[in-house]
């Protein structure tokens, strides 16, 4: 039974408003569905569903009728990527039709009060919740993160239930909120090397099909950086909705007693091709080499630079990343130098839910599990999977070597 605050239920009855009535109701919803007993307060809040491409007129005006009610948000939230560069999306051949809708639901999520960061790492532009802070995250790949890798707490939240607790500053307190859903319910033994984002990219593809849900925990990874963190919970959360896991050595809640539940089945991966064969299709031309999703951070910007190494490049390159992450790219002069090979550092969108087959692209090459998963079914392209190293060179040749 679902307790609430005399003020959560003031907030229910309508005694603050409209707007909060309505988002208070989607957040007891969500509570009663899934059994909770008592709300938490959040710490912070990132939003989800902002392209016009997924949200359409429907979900636009849902927006703008909800944001005509005169609600705020009552805590820090972050915005996801939209379908294109807020700012350049002319020079880099976005409709004005589309634009004037994306801008439409960019000002939406202004009036509520939420930072239009329009990223997917709001943890690279100081959204970073604490150990064990309560959160409601919506964007899967950062939900993953922000569990795993922070040690916060959060459901995989759905567009309108953050946003309802971005306006409540409150969610219900079920699953990755509650310590024993927190325990390791697979255990994952690496008996292969895993060096590269890009492979710990195809490990995540091969754990998350196995996983479905359940909360790995990984044995056997020594060390990895956040760019990999970054590419294995992405590539978790695409092919199986994994939320939160666990390595032990690395992750903040791995080495906690009892981390393992009692009779948890054992995973063995000792070998990542078929996670490679899986994601790649047979294109040989490549039209554009995309990195940075997740969104790039500037270690991962600067090592495209180095390996381009002021080459020209045939195909498109585009490096999505923060707008935040891109000005600092800027003023480290990443921006000049992948400019001069003729590529871009891309602000504020991913190419999953931009219009990519109307700006002309066919073929993609990327390092990334979690783009190379769901471009083909998302944005109709054939894509190219590989290291970080091989996807610069399809951009140099513009065309993908085996
Ligand atoms: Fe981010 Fe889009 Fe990839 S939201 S994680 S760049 S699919």
């Amino acid at each position: 039974m679902l307790q609430l605050s005399t003020e959560e239920q003031a907030m229910l009855a309508g005694e603050l408003g409209p707007g909060l009535q309505k988002a208070m109701e989607i957040v007891v919803a969500l509570g009663r569905i899934y059994g909770a007993r008592r709300l938490v307060e959040v710490g912070s809040v990132q939003v989800a569903g902002v392209s016009y491409r997924n949200l359409g007129e429907a979900g636009l005006e849902f927006l703008s009728q909800w944001a005509d009610q005169g609600v705020r948000v009552l805590v820090p939230t972050t915005l996801n990527p939209a379908g294109m560069d807020l700012r350049a999306w002319r020079e880099l051949g976005f409709s004005q039709d589309f634009a004037g809708r994306q801008l439409a639901v960019i000002e939406a999520f202004e009036r509520f009060g939420v930072r239009t960061t329009c990223t997917c790492t709001p943890y690279l532009v100081g959204n970073v919740p604490r150990l064990g802070e309560h959160v409601a995250w919506a964007e899967s790949s950062a939900v993953s993160y922000a569990n795993s890798v922070l040690g916060a707490r959060t459901n995989r939240e759905g567009g309108p239930s953050a946003l309802a607790a971005a306006i409540t500053g409150r969610t219900a307190a079920y699953g990755l909120h509650l310590d024993e859903n927190r325990r390791a319910t697979l255990r994952v033994d690496v008996r292969c090397p895993v060096r590269t984002s890009s492979d710990f990219g195809a490990l995540g593809h091969l754990v998350g099909k196995a996983a479905q849900n359940r909360v790995p925990y990984f044995v056997g990874l020594g060390e990895a950086q956040s760019a990999a963190l970054k590419a294995l919970g992405a590539a978790m959360a695409a092919s199986g909705a994994v939320a939160l896991y666990h390595i032990a050595g690395v992750t903040p809640e791995a080495d906690c007693p009892h981390i393992l539940a009692p009779g948890c089945e054992t995973l063995v991966v000792d070998d990542l091709r078929p996670a490679y064969a899986a994601l790649n299709s047979d294109a040989r031309k490549i039209d554009l080499a995309w990195f940075g999703c997740p969104h790039a951070g500037l270690e991962e910007i600067a090592e495209i630079v180095r390996l381009l190494g002021g080459r020209r490049i045939k195909a498109a390159l585009w490096i999505t990343a923060a707008r935040e992450v891109q000005e600092q790219a800027e003023a480290q002069g990443l921006v000049a130098a992948i400019e001069s090979s003729g590529g871009r550092i891309v602000a504020d969108m991913c190419a999953v839910v931009a219009p990519m087959q109307e700006l002309g692209f066919r073929t993609v090459a990327t390092p990334s599990a979690k783009g190379a998963t769901y471009l083909p079914s998302h944005a109709g392209l054939l894509v190219r999977y590989g290291a970080v190293e091989r996807c610069v060179e399809a951009a140099v040749s513009g065309v993908w070597r085996d």
